[in-house]
């Protein structure tokens, strides 16, 4: 191994000023604490319900997992190292970082495509749902993609772990990421970054595209078929889209972008560590009415039980 001349990184973080280090301390330490809770309340109450004991609650809460998980890879290293004036990550606790970064993105894309895959089904076939969406298919499409989250992550890294680092050690940013952590190896890495351009690139936009492409063939199917509950369908299938838009553009800049500005680069990131995992439990459940029963239930269930 030759990366023992460099054995840690540094980030750089935002900023100097005081102030706003501060604002993004109370806002990412808030945004962190919600997501968390949201997703959690939205597990709870998804296993607690036998109402909601159906395959799209089912993925919905395997996706709530998935980003309590994400956002905990990087998100509470970053907050206690805001006033930190030295901010550092050992070498493989930055190859910690993008492996499970990419490891749970992944799982997370091939989450999507299968709750527009169950949203196709519950749609465009309904009689013949619960027998298409079994139990035995919902757990192979989740054991499916958190193994082609595994293998996407370690292809990458397999090649990334080898490389010599001599210096510099420094990180414009406040985690590690792949096409960052290329730059500062003290050897020729274009072959590999073109290689970690076609696999993330490829799996984040070929996800996309096979993502909206399904949703219009299941809203072209709602149109034609049942103009008139169409009003409903839209607003199930609306939610499904914003998340994926959010979702995968960030992603796709990220990685398609031949040059990226840095600048940007480090608010996107922002975006996907913070704002998703945010926003989905937002997105899929609040604005859905069986979510919401069911959880005033399990509310006044314990209200209840709290005053016995
Ligand atoms: C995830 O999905 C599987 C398969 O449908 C289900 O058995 C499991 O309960 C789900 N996980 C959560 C946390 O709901």
């Amino acid at each position: 191994m030759n990366h023992s001349v460099v054995s840690e990184f540094v980030f750089l973080g935002f900023t100097n000023s005081w102030e706003i280090q501060l604002l993004i301390f109370v806002f990412s330490l808030l945004l962190y604490f919600v997501s968390m809770m949201g997703n959690l309340v939205i597990v709870f109450t998804i296993t607690m319900d036998a109402h909601l004991h159906s395959p799209m609650y089912f993925l919905l809460a395997n996706l709530s997992v998935i980003d309590m998980v994400f956002c905990s890879i990087t998100a509470p290293k970053m907050i206690c190292d805001i006033f930190k004036k030295h901010k550092v990550i050992s070498f493989w606790g930055c190859i910690t970082q993008i492996f499970f970064s990419h490891a749970v993105g992944g799982a997370e894309m091939v989450l999507l495509i299968a709750m527009a895959f169950d949203r196709y089904v519950a749609i465009c076939k309904p009689l013949h749902y619960l027998t298409i969406m079994s139990p035995r298919m919902c757990q192979s499409f989740l054991a499916s993609s958190w193994v082609i989250g595994f293998i996407h992550s370690l292809v990458q890294l397999v090649f990334v772990v080898d490389l010599p680092f001599c210096g510099p050690n420094i990180f414009d940013s406040f985690y590690c990421d792949l096409p960052r952590l290329l730059r500062l190896a003290c050897t020729n890495t274009q072959a590999l970054e073109f290689m970690v351009t076609v696999n993330s690139g490829l799996i984040s936009v070929g996800s996309f595209v096979l993502l909206v492409i399904s949703y219009i063939f299941i809203l072209f199917t709602v149109w034609k078929h049942f103009s008139g509950s169409l009003s409903k369908a839209l607003s199930t299938l609306s939610a499904h889209i914003t998340v994926v838009i959010l979702f995968f553009g960030p992603l796709m800049f990220f990685y398609t972008w031949p040059s990226p500005t840095s600048y940007l680069d480090k608010y996107l990131a922002i975006f996907d560590a913070f704002i998703t995992p945010f926003l989905n439990p937002v997105i899929y459940t609040f604005r859905n009415k069986d979510m919401i029963v069911a959880m005033r239930n399990l509310f006044s269930h314990f209200v209840h039980f709290g005053k016995i």
